[in-house]
């Protein structure tokens, strides 16, 4: 048989060394990814923080369906569409922010995010205010503006060139500095970290400041840590929300920039003022993504999605103080269902994750964590499986 050469070049992959027979999806059935070989397997790591209610959910299939027949695309730049318009409506409400800016991947929202605080300050006659101050550990995403926000040195060393030097929070004095446009936090849960938990006390200080305060709810919110956004455990106040991957449920690429009126009533003024935000992406608003997401929201209600998500967070809390006693365990994190179990080998991450692989589990390690993010939609039984195979493969 003659192999074809595959012209793919995936993300943060050794291409020389992949495995394309290893992992290959072909089809997507609830909590589970069929591959190649026919093998199914538990996604435990929603797809990277993605799905929610289970792949290819027909409640979505059917709305993306649905709206594909009746509009595909309009530019919303100087137009706009009742579907992004329902969404805006329905993630305003959720969030008690006052209005809903589109894009498509994580770190365009990030990017939206860091553009408007800049052009805002400039609008509301603070223009010195360009500086952004960032958690230890932070990921934003991988474009230039998100990487400046980021601080883990794997992802960003090579594009010194195009990034700029946020400042760590570690000081409330960094805070007050009148050169500081926003803080940007990940709220509970610093996800590419290694699902690192900051502690609740770090926040407090941002409850009162006066610069901006973005929150990056990407990876966090849509249930993943128990409440539908993590801030809302915080008692924080955003003036900037970012939202992304489970807004769709997981199906397709969108995401938001939620403002406060008091950012976006800065940006209006007369056609010759030029005080419009100077920002956009061609599929911003696209109908059959908002539909995708309006869809997602609506099985939140009929599946009671974040009720289940609590079970499972609970089934697994008794799982992992089980591995108090296991000598290759070291330090387990959860908030609601974003765990992280840390391997005492620091080269375990890979074999691990290959082994339950080969157990019908699919997750990927971030160093020696093993990550377990399962779809909100799991039962219990995937659970208590996930974590009998990584016991058995860690014994
Ligand atoms: C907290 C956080 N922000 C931003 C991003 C970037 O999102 P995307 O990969 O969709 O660009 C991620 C991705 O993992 C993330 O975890």
């Amino acid at each position: 048989m003659v192999s074809v050469r595959s012209r793919l070049w995936l993300p943060f992959t050794q291409m020389q060394s992949f495995d394309a027979s290893a992992r290959t999806f072909v089809a997507g059935d609830g909590t589970r990814l069929i591959d190649a070989a026919g093998r199914s397997v538990f996604d435990a790591v929603s797809s990277i923080w993605t799905i929610v209610h289970g792949h290819s959910h027909p409640a979505i299939v059917a709305a993306i369906s649905r709206q594909a027949q009746i509009l595909d695309h309009a530019t919303t730049l100087g137009a706009t569409n009742p579907v992004a318009e329902a969404l805006a409506s329905r993630l305003c409400a959720l969030t008690r922010m006052d209005y809903a800016f589109f894009a498509s991947d994580g770190a365009s929202a990030i990017e939206a995010a860091l553009k408007m605080a800049l052009q805002y300050w400039q609008q509301a006659g603070e223009p010195q205010r360009t500086r952004f101050v960032r958690l230890v550990d932070a990921y934003h995403g991988d474009t230039a503006g998100a990487m400046s926000l980021s601080d883990i040195a794997v992802f960003k060393s090579r594009f010194g060139a195009v990034t700029f030097e946020a400042i760590p929070f570690d000081r409330l004095e960094s805070i007050e500095r009148n050169d500081v446009a926003a803080v940007i936090v990940e709220p509970i849960v610093q996800a590419a970290a290694g699902m690192r938990i900051v502690p609740k006390t770090a926040y407090e200080p941002l409850r009162a400041m006066t610069p901006l305060l973005i929150v990056d709810e990407i990876a966090t919110g849509f249930g993943r840590t128990g409440t539908m956004f993590a801030f809302e455990q915080l008692q924080l106040q955003p003036d900037i929300l970012c939202a992304g991957k489970g807004i769709t449920g997981g199906t397709l690429a969108l995401s938001a920039t939620l403002a406060r009126a008091k950012i976006y009533d800065a940006f209006l003024g007369a056609p010759e003022a030029r005080v419009q935000f100077f920002h956009g992406h061609s599929y911003a608003g696209n109908p059959i993504a908002c539909a995708a997401a309006l869809a997602s929201l609506d099985l939140f209600q009929t599946e009671a999605t974040l009720e289940n998500a609590r079970v499972l967070a609970a089934a697994v809390a008794e799982r992992l103080a089980r591995f108090d006693e296991n000598a290759a365990i070291g330090a387990t994190r959860q908030a609601g269902l974003m765990i992280g179990v840390d391997l005492r080998d620091p080269g375990a991450g890979w074999p691990v994750a290959n082994a339950l692989y080969e157990r019908g589990h699919f997750t990927r390690p971030i160093g020696a964590t093993i990550q377990f993010v399962p779809p909100l939609s799991s039962a219990r039984e995937d659970v208590h499986a996930f974590f009998d195979a990584l016991e058995g493969v860690v014994a």
